[in-house]
């Protein structure tokens, strides 16, 4: 039985597509088997990130509509064969994902993979409350800015009422992605520090990935970062939140560029 995982924000450009992509490759590098699958109809960004919009025939509106089979609409990945992509339409309107239509397709997802990684539009409107809605676990995507956090706050607001867990008086268990960190920008005191966005969302620290120019590489290829360059500081950072959401501890680095570390290694054997 899977886990359902939506990647939520409430900010839109803080990396949630990105994050759904580079941690289902995780997941799925790994052994496991992974659905992603984009709420966010009318952009359809993930196909693209995925390198797999010319793949693309049936999508997540045909299936929930009942005019297409969820095998028919799955697309498999073709550089890792666990990883499955279950794309949103471009032209149809989101209404015409209704609730009904929707728990269905997650109830047979759920019967088919480890992971089904729901990757949601931005806003608090209806299409992120229904990309959440199933979800036993939220990845809250959050850049270290004021109204990146602020957004977020709302987020775990929504996931705490609007969920069928919690409707059933349970919780979501939610995790915090501090994504797009910038260490010239964080050691100029340009941006919240890591400890002040836990301390304002009080929720787990899953990963801290770095802002990278490998991340628009990995985009503009259509490869998942984690698979373009495995070796990259932000495939690392991906790679080690896919472990701590299985379960695993894996000790958090901050990013830091090498001049810095260079800067305090040499600082610590001079004192
Ligand atoms: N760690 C990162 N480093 C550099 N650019 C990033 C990073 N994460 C995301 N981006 C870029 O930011 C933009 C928005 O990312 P995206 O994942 O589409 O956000 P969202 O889905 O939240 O709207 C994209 O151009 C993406 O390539
Ligand atoms: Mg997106």
């Amino acid at each position: 039985m899977a886990k359902v995982l939506v990647v939520t924000s409430g900010k839109g450009g803080v990396g949630k597509t990105t994050s759904t992509a580079a941690l289902g490759a995780a997941l799925a590098q790994g052994g496991q088997k992974v659905v992603v699958v984009d709420f966010d109809v009318g952009l359809r960004n993930l196909d693209l990130v995925m390198g797999a919009e010319r793949r693309v025939v049936y999508d997540l509106i045909n299936v929930v509509q009942g005019d297409a089979k969820l095998p028919q609409a799955l697309i498999r990945d073709k550089r890792v064969d666990t990883l499955h992509l279950l794309p949103a339409s471009q032209t149809r309107d989101k209404d015409n994902l209704t609730t009904e239509g929707v728990a269905r397709v997650m109830a047979d997802l759920r019967e088919q993979f480890d992971w089904v990684i729901c990757d949601s539009p931005a806003g608090i409107e209806r299409g992120a409350t229904l990309a959440m809605r199933h979800a036993d676990i939220a990845v809250v995507v959050t850049n270290p800015e004021v109204s990146s956090v602020r957004d977020s706050d709302r987020i775990i607001g929504l996931l705490d009422s609007k969920t069928e867990l919690a409707e059933r008086g349970e919780r979501v268990e939610k995790h915090l992605l501090l994504t797009r960190f910038d260490v010239n920008r964080a050691e100029r005191g340009d941006m919240l520090k890591v400890d002040d966005v836990l301390e304002i969302l009080s929720i787990p620290l899953l990963g801290i990935i770095p802002e990278s120019a490998e991340v628009l590489r990995a985009s503009n290829l259509g490869t998942p970062v984690t698979l373009s360059d495995a070796g990259s500081a932000p495939a690392r950072a991906y790679m080690d939140a896919a472990r701590r959401l299985k379960g695993e501890s894996v000790p958090m680095l901050v990013p830091s560029d090498k001049k810095g570390l260079l800067g305090k290694l040499f600082g610590r054997r001079a004192a």
